[in-house]
Formats: structure tokens, C-alpha cells, sequence
């Protein structure tokens, strides 16, 4: 998909003006709005639409179920409701978790200010959920080369300088360090890196980057290159600290890049995967990324709108105090409500474009909760100010924490992460084969891309397993009933 790029297209988006026109909603890394309806009301955007337009895959009940089947966990309250609803080719990472086979997770920021806000956090929290659930290696990529090539002012120093406190930022969402990388690209690029980054960008002309991008002949080379850099870090041989030497073994295991919507149309991931399915190193073939979308959070301003970094009133920065964060919601966040008290009573108001109750399908994990408010509102019998009420105790209580663990991480925590070492993780306990162990860089004996077929005496083992667990399962639900029925005696 072609987009336009200006000099400012990769700083933040500011908020779109309110459209009075109809215009159709646009959605790629550098817009985002609803559609203007012929009301001039920007409505919400239509994700459904995104999936096929984009050619993803919706995240659906079958893919949930498969998730928990294989997982044993339940899915995340962002796969519950939708949040994180798209994806490519997440099904085979399934596969490779279920049967043992190594794969690992990667991210990344652009460090362009040093105000994140709620929207940056989101995305973060749910890599953390994601790493926690599959016990695999994260690798975290701070773009500052990209957010020096996309904008006229910044100096390398300013973003390098972003560099490091949004790292702390990162590393305050509760990352583990055993299992987690963060890089810059001015101090990583190199090496494997560079050899993998110049495979990517002989594989793209011209041509393609000017159709994937929008670029033009005023456009400076660095960004033309750039997407060759952002590309690499979805393979494994990128990093040999982590996954070993032998890149007969590691250009074989992929990534799962979990990341917002817009980062997909037209930016490097798609790219990546045509490149990687045309490449081969020694015979083997490089895995192709997977991908897993979420929606993003809306700016105050309503559901047709994204939050900006630049502009204080669309959002709920993490920085922010109590007090701030009550009166940006009190003010600012757009309502379902209606315009009288009589009105709402009668009518209920409306949580599809309802900010604060957006808000709340984000950070309120209690579904039965959430229902119950949603049923409130609609019906009329919860009113605007009480439904903002719940929404600032919510994020108060979100911010508070964060900044609670944010105020702990210091430079050595920074170094820490970003130290090239051995990363150690566990991956499936309950799969057949076990992921390579890299120690000194050198990676065990299991086969990276192995075939997935398991041996008798594997699925014997893995029989025995199961039914050990189903034993435990069985004793803990017995002793919970007892207890409980103590309880009520
Ligand atoms: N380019 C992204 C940004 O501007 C940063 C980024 C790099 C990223 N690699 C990624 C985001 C992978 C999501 C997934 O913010």
C-alpha cells in the first residue's frame, strides 16, 4: 500500500482535526481516524474492515481455544475482548510451542520523547503477558537510527538520550532479565546483525520500498534503508549471543512480533516475510515472522482517534498525577452519554464510542465487572460521571504502579538488559523436545526446525505427563471442595 511520507511522517501523529466532511476511515503508520459519517461525526473505526483490507486473519473462538488447549492458561483479557484481533500466521507458533520447537518474541519502540503514555504501555504489557505464558526469549528493539532518519530536528544525542530512559520506561513494565534483550540500533547494528541486514536489503529494489513506503526521490537514503534494519531483527541469527552459531539452526526459528495495526500494512513486516520465503541459508529456509495485532487504545478525543505523544490533553500520560489524570478524563474524554440527565435515563448512552468505557475494556480484567457497567450505561441507569469515576480509579491505579516500579529502575538495570549475554528460558514444560540452551553462545543439541513428529517414547512421556497433571488437577479441585465446604459448615 502506498503512503504519502512527509518529513514528519514517522514523529508522532497529532490528533486529527474534527473532519466535517465524509471521508473514509484511514489507518496505516502515520494516519489514523475513523470514518466521518455524513453527519460529520467521526465514528469508531471499523476493524473488521482493517482485517480485510489488509489480508490479516481475525483472531476468532476456534483460535482461542486452540490457545488455551495448547497453553493451559486463559487467554488474555485483550484476546477475550478483541483488543489484540488480528494476526499472521500466529497458528504456527502454536504448532511450534505445542511440539517444543524454539521461537521467540520481538518488539520494539521508537524513542522519539520522553513522554509515553498510556498507549506506548499497552502494547508492552501484553508482550510481558505473552513471554510470561510462553516462557521464551523477548528481544526489544530500540529504533533511535529511524527516529533520527524520519525527522528534520532531532540530533542523535536527543534520541539516544530518549534511547535510554524509554528502555528504563520498558524495563518498568516487569520484563524478566534472564529472558529479555532490549538493543539500540546505533550500538548493536553489526556482526551477524549487519550480514543479515544486508541479506534483507538485496532482496528489495527501488522499486518496492518506493511502493511499501511512499518514498520519493527527495526521500534520504537512511530511510529507504531503514526498513532492512527493523526487517532483520525478526530473525533468530541476528543473534547469536541468544540462539547460537550455527545459523543452519537458528535461521529456522521465527519470531512472534506482537505490535499495534498500523505497524502492518505498509512497514517492514510483510516485506519481511516475502523476503524471508525467498531466502536460504546452506538449504534451510528462514522462518517467516509471525504476527499479532492489537487495536489501540483511543485518544480522549474519542474512538476515531489515536493518542499523541505531543499533545497533553489526548492522553493519559504515565507521568501523570492523580489529580492530572482525573481532570484530563473529567474533561476531555469524549462521551457516550447524552445531553440531558432526562435523556440519559431514558435512552442509556452509548459505550461503543464511549471513552471512558473504552478505557475501562482495556484495564479492567474483571469481566463479570465490566459487563455489569456496560449493562448500567446503556440501560441509563449509570450516569457519564460515574462511569468516569471508575475509569480514573482504574488509571490512577495503573499509573501509580508504574511509576511505583519505574522510580526502581536505574542505569544498571539499563546495562543489564542491554548486555549482550546468554539469555536462559524454558519454553513448553509440558512439550516432548526441549529448546536449544545457548551457553557461550553455543546451542545445544535439539533441532531447531525439527519436523514435529515425536518419537514413540516421547509420546509415551508425554502421556505420563499429562496424566500426572490431570492427577494433580484432580487432588487440588478435591481439596478446594473440601475446604469450601468447611467453610460453609
Ligand atoms: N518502528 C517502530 C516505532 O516507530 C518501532 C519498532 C521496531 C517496532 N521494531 C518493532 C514496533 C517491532 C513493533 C514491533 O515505534
Amino acid at each position: 500500500m502506498a503512503t504519502k511520507v512527509d518529513a514528519a511522517a514517522l514523529n508522532e501523529t497529532p490528533i486529527p482535526e474534527p473532519a466535517h466532511k465524509q471521508q473514509k476511515q484511514t489507518i496505516d503508520p502515520y494516519n489514523v481516524s475513523g470514518e466521518v459519517g455524513e453527519d460529520g461525526v467521526v465514528k469508531a473505526i471499523d476493524y473488521n474492515k482493517l482485517v480485510e483490507e489488509f489480508g490479516t486473519k481475525k483472531i476468532d473462538d476456534e483460535l482461542l481455544a486452540r490457545f488455551e488447549r495448547v497453553t493451559g492458561k486463559r487467554p488474555h483479557h485483550f484476546l477475550r475482548r478483541g483488543i489484540v484481533f488480528s494476526h499472521r500466521d500466529f497458528e504456527l507458533i502454536l504448532d511450534r510451542y505445542e511440539r517444543g520447537e524454539p521461537f521467540f518474541l520481538y518488539t520494539g519502540r521508537g524513542p522519539s520523547s520522553d513522554s509515553v503514555h498510556v498507549g506506548h504501555t499497552i502494547p508492552f504489557e501484553f508482550t510481558k503477558w505473552l513471554q510470561d505464558t510462553f516462557d521464551v526469549p523477548l528481544i526489544i528493539m530500540m529504533t533511535d537510527d529511524e527516529k533520527y532518519l524520519f525527522s528534520e530536528k532531532r540530533t542523535i544525542e536527543e534520541v539516544q538520550g530518549y534511547c535510554s530512559s524509554n528502555a528504563k520506561d520498558i524495563i518498568a513494565i516487569g520484563f524478566d532479565p534472564a529472558k529479555t534483550f532490549i538493543f539500540s540500533d546505533f550500538d548493536y547494528v553489526g556482526g551477524a546483525f549487519y550480514r543479515n541486514i544486508v541479506r534483507l536489503s538485496k532482496h528489495i529494489t527501488l522499486n518496492q520500498a518506493r511502493a511499501i513506503f511512499g518514498f520519493n526521490e527527495s526521500s534520504n537514503i537512511g530511510r529507504i534503508h531503514f526498513g532492512s534494519i527493523q526487517g532483520a531483527t525478526s530473525w533468530a541469527s541476528s543473534f547469536p549471543h541468544i540462539f547460537g552459531e550455527d545459523e543452519t539452526k537458528t535461521v529456522g526459528i521465527p519470531a512472534l512480533i506482537p505490535c499495534a495495526i498500523d505497524q502492518d500494512p505498509c512497514k517492514h513486516f510483510r516485506m519481511t516475510r516475502d523476503v524471508s520465503a525467498r531466502l536460504k541459508y546452506q538449504g534451510k529456509p528462514y522462518a517467516k515472522p509471525s504476527l499479532i495485532h492489537a487495536l489501540f487504545l483511543p485518544a480522549l478525543q474519542g474512538p476515531g482517534t489515536k493518542m499523541s505523544a505531543s499533545i497533553d490533553e489526548s492522553a493519559i500520560f504515565m507521568r501523570d498525577t492523580p489529580n492530572q489524570i482525573k481532570n484530563k478524563i473529567n474533561r476531555y474524554a469524549f462521551s457516550g452519554g447524552k445531553v440531558s440527565v432526562e435523556e440519559h435515563r431514558e435512552q442509556g448512552g452509548d459505550t461503543t464510542v464511549d471513552v471512558a468505557f473504552q478505557y475501562l475494556r482495556f484495564f479492567l480484567e474483571d469481566d463479570e465487572e465490566l459487563e455489569r457497567i456496560r449493562v448500567a450505561y446503556e440501560s441509563g441507569e449509570m450516569l457519564t460521571g460515574e462511569l468516569k469515576a471508575i475509569c480514573i480509579k482504574e488509571l490512577q491505579t495503573y499509573v501509580a504502579a508504574f511509576q511505583e516500579r519505574r522510580a526502581k529502575v536505574d542505569d544498571e538495570a539499563v546495562k543489564l538488559f542491554m548486555d549482550r549475554r546468554p539469555l536462559k528460558w524454558g519454553g513448553n514444560p509440558r512439550a516432548p523436545i526441549v529448546v536449544p540452551k545457548v551457553e557461550d553462545g553455543v546451542a545445544g543439541e535439539a533441532a531447531a526446525e525439527g519436523d514435529g513428529k515425536m518419537t514413540k517414547n516421547q509420546l509415551k512421556k508425554l502421556e505420563k505427563l499429562k496424566q500426572a497433571e490431570a492427577k494433580k488437577a484432580q487432588k487440588a479441585k478435591e481439596k478446594a471442595e473440601q475446604a469450601a465446604a468447611k467453610a460453609a459448615a
